[in-house]
Formats: C-alpha cells, structure tokens, sequence
C-alpha cells in the first residue's frame, strides 16, 4: 500500500487531511498483517492435514485431539515417530485448531488437569475427554471433587487403565509382549547362560550403584538405603550414589558405560504407588546390573522372576547378605540372568504404542462410556485420600501410614 504523500506546502486542512490519510494507512497495515497472518496460519494448518492425510494409512475420517496443556511429551510428531498401523488421528496443541473446541473428538489431559481450574468452558456429548499420566498419583493426588465424572478414559501406566502406558516391555523369544500384564505367565528353564554374558558378568569389579535426582523421596527409600549401607559396611561393601543428590558424577559423563562395572543397581522408586515401576529398572538391564526393586507395584506383573531382588520384601540386613553371597559366588550371581535365556527387556513397544490404540478406540462408533464416577478413588487408591487431607492431619496420620510402619518394624 502506497502511504507516501508528498506535500509542498502545508495548510492547516492539508495537515489534516495526511494526518487521516496516515491514520488510515497505519490502520489498513495492522488490519492487512492480522489478516494475512491468520491466512497463513490457515493456510500452514490446511497444509500439514493435507500432507498429514498423504502419509496416513487411510482407514476413514481423520479425528482431531486436542493435547490440553501445551509443555507435555505428546504431540503429532511423537504420535508419527509410533508408526501406528491405523494412524487417521491429527494431535495439536491449538486450542483455537478448530474454530470452536467442542469441535474435537477427544482431550487428552496430563496430571496438571487434577488440580486445575483451566478446564474447557464448553462439552459435547461426543466428545472423550482422557486422562494421561506417567507421575506417580502419590505425587500427583487427585483431591478436586471436579476430577470425579469428568475423564471417559484414562491413559496412565496403571495395568487397569483403559489404555496402559508403560515404561519398559518384556519380550519373549518370539518377540509377544509377555508382561507388564496382570496375567504375566513366567517359565523358567535350567539351560546355562550364554558365554558372552558369563565374560560380561566375570568383569564386574563394583558393589552397586544408584542414580538419583530426586533427593528426599516420600517413600522412606533414603532411610532404607541409610540402613542397608550400615549393613553392607559390615560386609566392606558399599552403594556408590551419582547425580544431583551426592558429589559423584559418572566417568566422563557416560553413566551408563559405568554401571556396567556394578554387580547391582538399585532402582528404588520415588513414590509407592499401585503398578509404579518406572525406567529405572532399565538401567539394570541394559547393563547387566542385577535391579534390586523398591516400589508399589506388585513386581512379578512386571518383570521375569529371579532377576530382580525386591527390597520392599527383606529386611536391610538379609538384602545386604544376600548381595554380599551373591557378589562372593559367580555361580549364585549368575543364576540372576537366568532369564536372558527366555526374555528380553525394552524401554518401549515398537509397535502398538498406546497412542495407536487410543486413535483407533476414537474412531469406533461403539466407543461411548461415562465419565468414570470415582475418579479420585481409581487414581488415588483406597488408602490414598488421606493425601488429599489438610497438611495438618497429613503430618499427624503420616506414621501410621502402613509403609511407614512396615519399614520401621524392620529396623
Ligand atoms: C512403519 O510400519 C510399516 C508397516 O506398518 C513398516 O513397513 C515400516 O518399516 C515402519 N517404519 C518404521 C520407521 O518403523
Ligand atoms: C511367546 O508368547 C506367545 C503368546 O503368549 C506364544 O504364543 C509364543 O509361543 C511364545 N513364544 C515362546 C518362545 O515361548
Ligand atoms: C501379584 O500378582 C500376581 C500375578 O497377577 C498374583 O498372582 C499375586 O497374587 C499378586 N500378589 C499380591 C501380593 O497381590
Ligand atoms: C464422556 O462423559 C461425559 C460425562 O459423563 C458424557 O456426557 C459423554 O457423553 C461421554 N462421552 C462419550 C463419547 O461417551
Ligand atoms: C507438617 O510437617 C512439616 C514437616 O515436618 C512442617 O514443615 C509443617 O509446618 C507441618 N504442617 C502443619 C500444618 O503442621
């Protein structure tokens, strides 16, 4: 647009006849960028659908989701990297994507949602809105009466959750995923274990490691650690601790490369919460490191028996025996990996991500249920609505909590 004016001389009427003039032209641009903006944007949103639409194994409609609070891990980037066979889902974090918001087939809310007033204005009946978390509910309580007959589905690690969401998978040798499941059917053979990991193990010069950031945890796990170093010293074996909440740091910051050295890793959970196993058991079994557990979940839904050793069910004194016995005995040490011979284990499902399924669900007409009633009791447990009490009670009814007692009665 042409805003340049030439005036020779100035009369009062010019001055103002420019001064509208300009008034005009400021406006027309700021009216013309708006616009021109809002075009593109359009136009960008046009654009990825259709090179969306291009990419995807058509089966029908696509179905718009929309991801609630925008700083969370799912996005359509993620949900392609998942290669999902049935893919017709679009993911966007643009609250604004479809003009209106009841306009989107599915919400999925993170654990952010459970104590948030920044809930949508408007609801259609056909809509599902779903509940996504990995953070333990221990962390994470749902107290809001708001979050009861709100969320159709969830979408968490929980084994009963609508779609589960887990951290790591064990295989067998045919590659089926055997576990986590309720029904995790665990066999167990006499064959010997492979050479290669024999050497491997034979190299193991170190006690056990533990990698930590969160430094005081709710779940004793520091006291617990504090009597089981007392006992080890007895045995002249120790936990070396790295990260955030000691002086060490991994050897050229490699930690994984490290713990290879160790005969144990101790992958204590932060949190017990029901089915809270999270990838710190990896660290274990990528590298050969027997995993010494500490959690909520009942662990032989979780992982092969025998190669593990879960702390929540021995005293400090019998864990720091049974890892002295080990590291003294090859023989004994190995059997821990016996397992190699029937499983593998992996940080993610190659196929199947829950996020395939849940794209497929919304695109079924028979998917319509209820918004689940109790909430708060699923997500927070039985015994979990104490949390939800004031401080005050919290601090008073915190050493009868059963974990607590169960700890110190082993003392
Ligand atoms: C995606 O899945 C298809 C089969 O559905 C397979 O042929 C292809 O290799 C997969 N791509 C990746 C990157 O996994
Ligand atoms: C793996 O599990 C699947 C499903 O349970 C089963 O059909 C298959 O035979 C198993 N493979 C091995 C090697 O056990
Ligand atoms: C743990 O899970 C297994 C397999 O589902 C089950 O058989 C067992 O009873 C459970 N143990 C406890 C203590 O709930
Ligand atoms: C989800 O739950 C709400 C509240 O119970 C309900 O009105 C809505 O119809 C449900 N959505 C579907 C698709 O079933
Ligand atoms: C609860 O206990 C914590 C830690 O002991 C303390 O800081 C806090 O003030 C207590 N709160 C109340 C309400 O007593």
């Amino acid at each position: 647009m042409l805003c340049v004016v030439k005036v020779a001389r100035f009369s009062r009427k010019s001055i103002a006849w420019i001064f509208i003039l300009a008034s005009f032209c400021v406006l027309a641009h700021i009216l013309l960028f708006e616009y021109m903006n809002e075009l593109v944007q359009d136009v960008n949103n046009i654009f990825t659908v259709a090179i969306h639409r291009e990419n995807s194994r058509l089966h029908g409609n696509i179905k718009f989701i929309l991801i609630w609070e925008s700083d969370y891990y799912i996005s359509q980037e993620f949900y392609e990297v998942k290669n999902c066979s049935f893919a017709n889902c679009f993911f966007t974090k643009d609250r604004n994507y479809m003009g209106d918001i009841t306009e989107f087939s599915a919400i999925i809310f993170d654990e952010n949602i459970l104590d948030s007033t920044d809930r949508p204005m408007r609801r259609s009946e056909s809509q599902i809105y779903v509940f996504n978390s990995l953070e333990s509910s221990y962390n994470k309580p749902a107290c809001d009466v708001n979050n009861d007959e709100f969320f159709n589905w969830t979408l968490t690690y929980r084994l009963d959750s609508d779609f589960t969401w887990s951290y790591f998978v064990v295989r067998n040798l045919t590659g089926h995923i055997v576990a986590p499941s309720v029904t995790a059917a665990w066999q167990t053979n006499v064959a010997p274990i492979d050479q290669k990991i024999k050497t491997f193990l034979g190299r193991k010069k170190k006690a056990a490691a533990w990698l930590v950031s969160h430094c005081q945890a709710d779940s004793f796990r520091d006291e617990y650690l504090t009597r089981l170093q007392e006992h080890l010293f007895h045995f002249a074996l120790r936990i070396d601790v790295y990260g955030e909440c000691s002086q060490n740091v991994c050897p050229n910051g490699n930690c994984e490369e490290m713990l290879k050295e160790y005969f144990f890793y101790m992958a204590f959970e932060n949190s017990f919460s029901i089915d809270y196993v999270t990838e710190k058991v990896l660290h274990g079994y990528d590298n050969y490191a027997v995993p010494v557990v500490y959690g909520g979940a009942n662990y032989s839904r979780f992982l092969p028996p025998g190669s593990y050793i879960n702390a929540r069910e021995m005293h400090p004194y019998n864990l720091a025996f049974a890892m002295y016995k080990a590291i003294k005995d090859p023989n004994l040490y190995e059997t821990y990996f016996k397992w190699t011979n029937l499983y593998t284990v992996e940080s993610d499902a190659r196929e199947n991500h829950p996020l395939c399924g849940l794209c497929e669900a919304i695109h079924k007409e028979d998917n319509r249920v209820p918004a689940k009633e109790k909430f708060r009791l699923w997500w927070n447990n039985i015994d979990g609505m104490k949390w939800c009490l004031s401080e005050e009670y919290w601090n008073e009814t915190a050493l009868v909590n059963i974990d607590a007692t169960h700890i110190f009665n082993l003392y």
